[in-house]
């Protein structure tokens, strides 16, 4: 079964959504919209009864903040039990515990997951690839019951280079957010790299954010990435 993303625009370039109990890898360079995206499928599977946990390494205050610019009210999904959120600190020397997730997961019959962002891997394993992958592996196969999206930031992006990282193995699906550019002007693009067992479109398609959070155009190509000027420009990259 299909599963909603959260996003508009997204369902369709993936010809449905994410299959049920998927691990998706969302990643992109800081600003991207990464942890936009995120919000989304906690919010949009709240509103449809799916019940999300949202671990992030941030301030859970400053979420909630963040997640009220954009027109989410994440607080009123928390009172309702439908959200829950996590934090969980950054720590050089301890390796992360994903027990109280997991609890909160079985208490609460969750059934999706955003973990923003898997950086908190990344520095109880530092420099060892063999370690981090295996932790990543553990993550994903502890998360099999649930919808899991987890964000990576890549140091780095162009639309016809792929730094591929290792986490982007063990994940069945892979999206990446990218910001193009031509002359001055850039454009938030969005591009599904993988998604397993499933068919899905693999080109670039323009997004926006703004109230209500990511809209993707599914039916639309990037204006930085038209072969002719046409009407670039008199839009001012803003689609509505
Ligand atoms: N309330 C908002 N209204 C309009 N644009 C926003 C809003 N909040 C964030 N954005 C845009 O989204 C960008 C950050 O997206 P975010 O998902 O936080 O990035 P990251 O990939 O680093 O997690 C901001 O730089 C801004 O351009
Ligand atoms: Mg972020």
């Amino acid at each position: 079964m299909l599963m909603k993303t959260g996003v508009p625009g997204l369902d369709k370039i993936l010809k449905g959504g994410f299959r049920e109990n998927a691990s998706v890898l969302i990643k992109g360079a800081p600003g991207s919209g990464k942890t936009v995206l995120a919000l989304n499928f906690i919010i949009d599977g709240a509103k449809n009864g799916e019940k999300g946990l949202f671990i992030t390494t941030e301030d859970l205050d400053d979420v909630r903040a963040y997640a009220k610019t954009l027109g989410m009210n994440l607080e009123k999904y928390e009172k309702e039990k439908k959200v829950f959120l996590v934090s969980q600190t950054i720590s050089l020397k301890k390796l992360v515990s994903i027990a109280t997730p997991l609890d909160i997961i079985e208490r609460n019959k969750i059934k999706r997951v955003a973990i923003d962002s898997l950086t908190i891997f990344k520095f109880s394993t530092w420099g060892n690839e063999l370690n981090y992958r295996k932790e990543i592996l553990d993550l994903i196969n502890s998360m099999r019951k649930v919808l899991l999206v987890a964000i990576s930031e890549e140091d780095f992006t162009s639309v016809d280079i792929n730094g591929y990282q290792p986490e982007e193995y063990l994940f069945d699906g892979v999206i990446r957010l990218l910001k193009v550019r031509k002359n001055n002007r850039y454009e938030r693009c969005i591009q599904v790299v993988k998604m397993r067992g499933q068919d899905h479109s693999i080109d670039i398609y323009p997004l926006i954010i703004k109230e209500g959070g990511m809209f993707v155009y599914p039916d639309e190509i990037p204006f930085v990435l038209l072969e002719k000027e046409t009407d670039f420009g008199s839009k001012n990259g803003k689609r509505s």
